[in-house]
């Protein structure tokens, strides 16, 4: 059974903006999901939805089983949460305000749970400093330490490198893959590719309120293994000469660029024999250039080439 599961889920917000369209999405226990979408695409909505603070105008969520609407206590118990705006109090305590935030779910005074978690994300000296004495990214990981202080399931982390420099962002990454570890299932949103092509087990992209694709990362790298070869030509050419019509070729740039697209991981590349065959059409080469495709590439593609 996975441990989030949206089915048909929309959203309508009151001024009558449709912020999801439909969302269906299975998240297995113990993965990292990645969801990259372009500002306004309803990745915030979507969390918000899940962990009970939005309310879908239609659909079903349930995490661990329980439904969040008519079983919200249940399903919160399981969820931690670090949103994507910074909320805390500028004169609350580091170490007392994580103890309060486990305390909110009825659980038991822990303080060995509580440095534990202050430990793990670098606080532990700072337990004594009040946020307004804080640097933005220690902020970020207080917010952390407070998702984290009832031991939730599953955590929700929107946009949580979002402004942060890249020695810390890498701190995160560090912190996501050690609870990961310990079984802990991840759901972060971000506009970082490399981010998600650093830590995610599997990326979704959500554009426009709907979710264009989910797929295990190692098979959307396996998809990428394809390079692009930009044959540049002396000379333009109106069309690509019928001799080479059994190659996946684009003419473009005025017809002074062709493009062929290979897979890198085929035995053959079939670069010698288009070179050849190109000579033998009459075309002469100003310069050569291969490109590898992207993540990037993809999310881009995908984002723009929808109606
Ligand atoms: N409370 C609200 N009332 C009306 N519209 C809203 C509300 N909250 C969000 N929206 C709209 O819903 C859409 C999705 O917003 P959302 O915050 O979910 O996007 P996002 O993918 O998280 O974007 P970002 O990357 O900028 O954080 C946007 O067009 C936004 O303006
Ligand atoms: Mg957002």
């Amino acid at each position: 059974m996975p441990i989030v599961s949206v089915q048909d889920v929309t959203k309508t917000y009151a001024s009558g903006f449709q912020a999801l369209k439909g969302v269906n999405l299975e998240i297995d226990e113990g993965e990292i999901l990645a969801l990259l979408g372009p500002n306004g695409a309803g990745k915030t909505t979507l969390i918000s939805s899940i962990c009970g603070i939005t309310r879908p105008s239609s659909g079903r969520i349930l995490v661990g089983g329980h439904d969040v609407v008519t079983q919200y206590r249940q399903a919160r118990r399981l969820i931690g949460l670090v949103p994507q705006e910074l909320n805390l109090e500028p004169f609350a305590p580091v170490g007392p305000g994580v103890a309060f935030s486990r305390g909110l779910f009825g659980l038991r005074r822990d303080p060995a749970r509580v440095e534990a978690v202050l430990r793990q994300l670098s606080l532990w000296e700072k337990r004594n400093a009040r946020m307004r004495e804080l640097s933005g990214g220690m902020k970020r990981r207080v917010l952390i330490a407070k998702a984290l202080a009832h031991e939730p399931r599953v955590l929700f982390l929107d946009e949580p490198t979002a402004g942060v420099d890249v020695e810390l962002r890498r701190d995160m990454w560090k912190v996501v893959a050690e609870l990961k570890r310990q079984g802990v299932t991840i759901i972060l949103t971000t506009h970082y590719i490399e981010e998600a092509e650093a830590i995610a087990d599997r990326i979704g992209v959500i554009a426009d309120g709907q979710i264009l694709l989910v797929e295990e990362k190692a098979q959307l790298m396996a998809r990428m293994g394809r390079k692009n070869l930009s044959v540049h030509l002396r000379e333009p050419v109106a069309a690509i000469p019928a001799a080479l019509a059994g190659y996946e070729l684009e003419l473009c740039n005025g017809g002074r660029t062709l493009i062929y697209s290979y897979d890198t991981k085929s035995d053959g590349t079939g670069i010698t024999r288009l070179l050849s065959d190109l000579q033998a059409a009459g075309l002469s080469l100003r310069d050569l250039e291969t490109r590898q495709s992207s993540l990037e590439d993809i999310f881009v593609d995908l984002v723009k080439e929808r109606p």
